[in-house]
Formats: C-alpha cells, structure tokens, sequence
C-alpha cells in the first residue's frame, strides 16, 4: 500500500513518515519545504512541490499510485494567523480543496486529516468531540472550514477522511533522528529548550492573567510519535472497513493540562538548567485552557499513547535539540 504524506517534511510529518516505514508502507512525500526541512525527508520518493500546483501534482499521481492520503501541509500557527488570516486560508483550505479535487480526479478513497485543538476556542475542559466549536484565532476557523468540507465532499463523492483534532504535539522520535526542528521557533517547549541551552537569553511567558490556578495558559501535551500511531489506526480502519462516506472526528491528546509555568519547571527538572522567565502580554487568539478526552478514539480505535509522563515527552525533545545543527 502507498501512501501519499503532504507536509512530510515538517515536525509531525516526518514522523508519520518514519512510522509508516517502520510498519512497512510505501511512502510518497509532498512538501514545498516553505516550513518543512529537506533533512526530515525520510522516504525516497519526494516531490518539492505546493500541493496547490495543479501540474506538479498531476505528476505525482500519474507516477504513483495511491493508496491513502495522510494531509498535513498547513500552516499551523496560531499567532501568525491572527496576522495574516488569508495566508492561512489559502494555503490551509484552498490547499486542501485541491487535494479533494485530486483524490476525485484518481479515484483514491480515504484521507485522514490533520486538525487542531484550535477548533474549540474556549472550551472547558476536558474537551469531548461533540462540543460545539467556536475557534478564537484564524488558524482554527481554517482546520474547522476544512473539515466542514470534508464532510461535504464526503457525502458527494463516497470519500472517506478522518479529522484527527490535536492537542499539543510535543517530543522527538525515540532515535533522536527526527525531531521538531522549524526555520523559526514559537513553541513553548523548543524555546525553553533554547534557554535551557543558552542559545535564548530568556523565555517570555504570554500572560500570567488568564482565568487558571496559576494563571497561565494551560496544554495538553502529546508526543508525535503517538500522534502518528493514531494516523495509521485510523487509515487502516477505513481501508480496512472498505465502506463509502465514512467519517470520523477524533480528539488526540494526553488528557493532563499543564500551564505555562509548570511545562518551564518540567524542562528545569529534565535540564537541570534554570530557565530565566518574563511576563510578557497575552498572544492574541491564545484560549485559556484546552485539555482533551481522548476516551472516543481510544474506545474505537484501541490507540494507546505510548508517552505518559509529560517529563518523558521533554526528555526526548531535549535529547535532539541538544544536538540539532
Ligand atoms: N507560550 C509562551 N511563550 C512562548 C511560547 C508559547 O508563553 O514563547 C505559551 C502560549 O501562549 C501558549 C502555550 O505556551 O499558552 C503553548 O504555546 P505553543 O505556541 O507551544 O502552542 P499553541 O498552544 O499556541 O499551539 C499548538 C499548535 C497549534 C495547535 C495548538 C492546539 O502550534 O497548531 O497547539 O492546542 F492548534
């Protein structure tokens, strides 16, 4: 079975590459590298194209045949897309109306999606599927618009996609050969990772005045690495099922919220490096707390996160920033 990864170049990307290879599939990257590395690239078939170029991707798809399609390419920063919101629908939800168009155009059936947390807005926690969404930054009315036309196209066209709605993805590929590694760096975990190696001088803390015990922005937290295991459980279940229209939203996180100063003082304790803070204003779009049930995807796709310790997550993050060029 071939499977088509776009935005196999990127942080979550490359490690569903890397699984996917692990358990034997063949693999077809797209990326445009605009935020993904060529170093990530894990499989030999690799196409730098935008998913939006219509002939490169024509290409693609007369040179493969595709089985599946694991959609990540998107721009995925909540701050940015308070910025600049077109940028953010024309790649996110023009990109992805092209690839509905392709998987028409070569008759491929199932596609699992990559969505946000960013969906819900305020929301309290812990966050099932079914409550209503009210996203409050651009970037998550993008991954909502997207997958309303997913279930749109689902129905006309007999497609099959599952939504998988992410929480905070966070830590490194066991090997320490992947990791998550962007040409510019807005996470929090990475950046007190930074400070912890002295490349960053200090971390900003965006708003200690949010309606939480210590009032800073509470996460819920989940390695990549378990993000991909349930990319291919959900894949394998619609290949497997072989029906027409299915779909399916499933919520990926640890369960377990942690606020901003409890994730600097986990990284202390696996750095055994003090991390110099500052309150700085609140990150336009940021919701107070978004902490997931994972419950519905664990019931009916048995996915099991392997990372359970918020400290082993940053311990395999530490272990590959400590040696990225
Ligand atoms: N934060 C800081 N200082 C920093 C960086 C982040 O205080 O230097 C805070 C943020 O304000 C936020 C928390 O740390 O409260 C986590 O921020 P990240 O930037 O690491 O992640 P986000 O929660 O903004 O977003 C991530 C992904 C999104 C996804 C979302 C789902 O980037 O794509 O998780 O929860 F939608």
């Amino acid at each position: 079975m071939s499977i088509l990864v776009t935005g196999g170049a990127g942080y979550i990307g490359s490690h569903m590459v890397l699984h996917l290879l692990e358990k034997g599939y063949e693999v077809v990257i797209v990326d445009d590298l605009s935020t993904g590395n060529m170093e990530a690239v894990l499989a030999n078939k690799f196409y730098k194209a935008d998913i939006k170029d219509e002939k490169a991707m024509a290409k693609l798809f007369d040179e493969n045949k595709i089985d599946g399609i694991i959609h990540f390419a998107a721009f995925s920063l909540v701050g940015e897309s308070m910025q600049e919101p077109l940028k953010y629908y024309e790649n996110n939800v023009t990109g992805t109306l092209q690839i509905l168009k392709y998987m028409n155009d070569y008759g491929i059936k199932n596609i699992v999606f990559s969505s946000s947390a960013a969906v819900y807005g305020e929301s309290s926690s812990p966050i099932k599927e079914n409550v209503s969404a009210n996203p409050t930054n651009a970037y998550g009315e993008t991954k909502l618009a997207v997958e309303r036309m997913l279930k749109w196209a689902s129905k006309a066209y007999g497609i099959n996609f599952t939504a998988l709605r992410y929480f905070n993805a966070a830590g490194s590929h066991a090997s320490g050969r992947i990791g998550e590694k962007r040409k510019i760096e807005t996470h929090l975990i990475p950046i007190a990772l930074d400070v912890a190696l002295g490349k960053i001088e200090k971390l900003l803390i965006f708003g200690d005045d949010y309606d939480t015990f210590d009032g800073t922005c509470i996460r819920d937290y989940i390695h990549v690495s378990d993000l991909a295991s349930a990319h291919l459980l959900a894949l394998e279940k619609m290949a497997n099922e072989n029906k027409c229209g299915m779909n399916m939203i499933y919520n990926l996180g640890s369960e377990k919220g942690f606020s901003v100063n409890q994730i600097v003082n986990a990284v202390k304790e696996v750095t055994h490096i003090n991390i110099k803070t500052m309150i700085a204003p609140r990150r336009l779009g940021d919701p107070a707390e978004l902490v997931a049930s994972s419950e519905k995807i664990k019931k009916e796709l048995g996915w099991l996160p392997q990372y359970t310790d918020i400290k082993d997550i940053i311990a395999t993050a530490w272990e590959f920033r400590k040696k990225m060029r």
